[in-house]
């Protein structure tokens, strides 16, 4: 049986825009820590409060915290026959205790160099009501929405660097980790949305 899959890669490299296809494709629910530390910011929750300090400045938030939020929804009925995991792990700390509470059978790394990063990130807008990433440019929202669409707060030049930072510092080595056990797919994300998503499809394919 296939386990869980990791999306894998920088900030912006597409995860979250691929991540609705390998759930199609996959029927494994999309477990974003991204998204659930959002939320918690949201519901005003304490643990929310303390994250988004280290989110607004582009640091990670600390291991065990996200340790925590994981091992909470992996105890959800729907997370039985594995996940797809987006934006987690992202240390080795995250990665071992994983390995501790469930199996792991790929790692999709999305590749994208920082220089395509910046203008990724800085252009994204989200639509507040579906939960759809668009871009100004690579992917415009139709007119009729434009108008809710939101900027994150962390999504300025600024905290991007800083992010890219903490990915290169203690995200990236990951990749070596995985490798090492015989479970990295790499794929080229330094293509267009669509080519991206075939490249994504065809991992899945090796993986199914
Ligand atoms: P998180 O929400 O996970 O942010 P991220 O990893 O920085 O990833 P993004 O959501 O920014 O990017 P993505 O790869 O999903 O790209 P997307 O598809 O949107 O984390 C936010 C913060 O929470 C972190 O900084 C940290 O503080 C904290 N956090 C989360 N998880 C944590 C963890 N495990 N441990 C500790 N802290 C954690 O695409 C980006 C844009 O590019 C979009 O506009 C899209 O339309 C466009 N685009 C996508 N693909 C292409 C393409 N091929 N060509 C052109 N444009 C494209």
């Amino acid at each position: 049986m296939v386990g869980s899959i990791v999306l894998f890669g920088p900030p912006g490299a597409g995860k979250g825009t691929q991540a609705g296809r390998i759930v199609e494709l996959t029927s494994k629910p999309q477990v974003s820590t991204g998204d659930m530390l959002r939320a918690a910011v949201k519901s005003g929750s304490p643990m929310g409060l303390a994250a988004k300090e280290y989110m607004d400045a582009g640091l990670l938030v600390p291991d065990d915290v996200i340790i925590g939020l994981i091992q909470e929804r992996l105890q959800e009925d729907d997370a039985g026959q594995g996940v797809l995991f987006d934006g987690f792990p992202r240390t080795i700390p995250q990665a071992e205790s994983l390995e501790q509470i469930a199996t792991v059978s790929s790692v999709i790394s999305i590749e994208v160099p920082d220089d395509a990063i910046v203008d990724r990130i800085v252009g994204r807008r989200m639509d507040p009501e579906t939960g759809e990433i668009f871009h100004v440019q690579f992917k415009p929202a139709p007119p009729e929405i434009e108008d809710r669409l939101i900027q994150r707060p962390d999504d300025t030049e600024e905290t991007v660097r800083s992010r890219l930072e903490a990915y290169h510092n203690q995200t990236a080595p990951l990749a070596d980790w995985y490798s090492d056990r015989g479970l990295l797919i790499r794929i080229d994300g330094n293509a267009s949305i669509n080519q991206v998503g075939v490249s994504v499809e065809r991992a899945i394919s090796r993986i199914l």
